[in-house]
């Protein structure tokens, strides 16, 4: 079983996806915590609900990113994580914090990389871009963090076509509901062991 923590800073709709695969028997893993940067992330009330040790940590309260990074990892470290999943988590993470995790950090982006992805581009701006650029087809990709802003190495991506009459809204729903598929297979196959970093791509050991 592989403990895993997730960082959050919004509503948690990935975070709920990877409980309820968890519920189902479908992920050799658990979830020992939840960290937010925000106090007003409606995931904290999931984590709560599933029985899950769910923490806001205030960066306000702290002299420097590093420090405050240096708190999620002494959290992390105190529930002997393995696997610390980016649910939708909006702050850039340390070197230090990258270092001590490297290729065990998995983080969930609303378009298919390398397209509309990058500084800035997070949540609702991502979906923009992608409706202004007038491209046919959109996604979801899952991959491993490192030093860059959604660089890491891919571990899974899935296509979402674009429609005529989308709106940010309606297309960022039919994207979350294929990164509510993706990120718990992600998790899946990197509890079974399965994936194999091979300097900036990812393999996958079939069954
Ligand atoms: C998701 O679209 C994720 O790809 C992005 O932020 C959003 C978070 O959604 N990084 P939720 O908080 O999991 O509902």
């Amino acid at each position: 079983m592989v403990n895993i923590g997730v960082l959050i800073s919004g509503s948690g709709t990935n975070l709920q996806a990877i409980i309820d695969e968890i519920d189902r028997g479908r992920i050799k893993g658990r979830i020992k915590l939840v960290l937010s940067n925000r106090k007003d992330a409606y995931g904290l009330e999931r984590a709560r609900k599933a029985g899950i040790e769910a923490l806001y940590i205030d960066k306000r309260a702290f002299n420097s990113e590093e420090e405050y990074n240096r708190k999620l990892i002494d959290e992390l470290t105190k529930k002997e994580v393995e696997l610390v999943v980016l649910a939708g988590y909006l702050k850039i993470l340390s070197e230090e914090f990258i270092e001590r995790y490297r290729g065990r950090i998995i983080n969930i982006h609303p378009s298919l990389i390398p397209s509309f992805c990058g500084k800035g581009c997070y949540g609702d701006k991502v979906h923009q871009m992608v409706l202004d650029s007038g491209v046919k087809i959109t996604g979801a990709t899952v991959h491993f963090v490192d030093e860059g802003t959604d660089t890491g190495p891919i571990v899974l991506q899935r296509a979402v076509e674009v429609k005529d009459d989308d709106t940010v809204e309606s297309l960022k729903e039919r994207v979350l509901k294929v990164e509510h598929e993706l990120l718990p297979e992600a998790i899946r196959l990197f509890c079974e062991n399965r994936l194999i970093i091979e300097g900036k791509k990812v393999r996958i050991k079939w069954e």
